[in-house]
């Protein structure tokens, strides 16, 4: 992996709760601070089953990699991180693929710096510090160019990252553009928090990520299958999380308990 020179990251505050921390606090992770930790549980006390559903979003993400590696996919980017746990993108990829190229981007330099820890020595793996917000510059980079051809399908990966963009930047063209890099056989990967589900936990859930460094938007299911335009989404089609192609009896379990779960997620495909 390339190193970089971070003199151009935002600065880091550790005093804020972080939705990157808080989200490694619901997984069970360690890389997470006493504001984090403290965010987190009053968001858990509203709503319990919001750890839960972080897990299942990551489990889903891990099912989406591994569908597209044995469906021959050998290219991944990968928006929106997080900090390293357990089956990150490479390692998911890799155990179908060791050829598979991934690129992970980010804005948080917490991520990256942690990321650059773990990643140091892997193969075919690279880590960019970016913001969704600029498409241009993610892809066109040269940790992208230099490790993905644009001109044999790829996959990319918006996971649980749509919903941290207000409606002022613009989600819909973002994505959009990120759709229109795709070649044919291409696919998107994405999830985004529902509003639809759960209402009456949601207005006090998101005023706590609104007093984050990283406030989240909350959007209608329509308008989280309009991110994937007139691409093909493929079986179940947009799905709550744990319900894409579950493969346990416990995804399958927490279906029926939370039918409306608070992550609809869907993998599309380039025609
Ligand atoms: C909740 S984590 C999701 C991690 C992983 N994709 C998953 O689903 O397990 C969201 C990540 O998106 C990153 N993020 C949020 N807004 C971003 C932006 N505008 N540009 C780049 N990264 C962003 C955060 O720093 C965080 O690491």
């Amino acid at each position: 992996m390339t190193d970089r020179d971070d003199s151009d990251s935002k600065s880091v505050d550790l005093s804020t709760p972080n939705a990157a921390r808080m989200y490694d606090y619901y997984l069970g992770g360690k890389d997470n601070l006493a504001p984090d930790r403290a965010a987190a549980e009053m968001v858990l006390q509203i709503a319990p089953e919001i750890r839960i559903a972080a897990q299942q979003n990551r489990a889903f993400l891990g099912r989406a990699v591994r569908h597209l590696a044995e469906a021959g996919i050998r290219q991944f980017l990968d928006v929106g991180t997080g900090l390293p746990t357990q089956n990150n993108v490479h390692e998911v990829a890799h155990r179908t693929a060791p050829e598979a190229q991934v690129v992970y981007v980010d804005n948080d330099p917490v991520v990256l710096a942690h990321g650059r820890a773990i990643l140091a020595g892997s193969k075919n793996v690279d880590i960019l510090q970016a913001d969704l917000r600029q498409p241009e510059d993610i892809l066109g980079s040269p940790e992208v160019r230099d490790r993905l051809d644009f001109d044999r399908p790829f996959a990319i990966l918006l996971v649980a990252i749509v919903h941290f963009l207000q409606d002022s930047d613009g989600p819909e063209e973002i994505v959009a553009r990120f759709r229109d890099a795709l070649p044919p056989g291409g696919y998107l990967v994405l999830s985004h928090v529902c509003g639809d589900a759960l209402p009456d936990a949601v207005a006090p859930v998101m005023e706590i990520y609104r007093r984050s460094s990283t406030p989240i938007i909350t959007r209608s299911t329509e308008r989280i299958r309009g991110f994937f335009g007139d691409l093909e989404l493929v079986d179940p089609g947009l799905a709550n999380v744990s319900a894409w192609r579950p493969e346990t009896v416990e995804a399958k379990r927490i279906t029926e308990r939370y039918p409306q779960g608070y992550f609809l997620a869907g993998v599309a495909r380039k025609p």
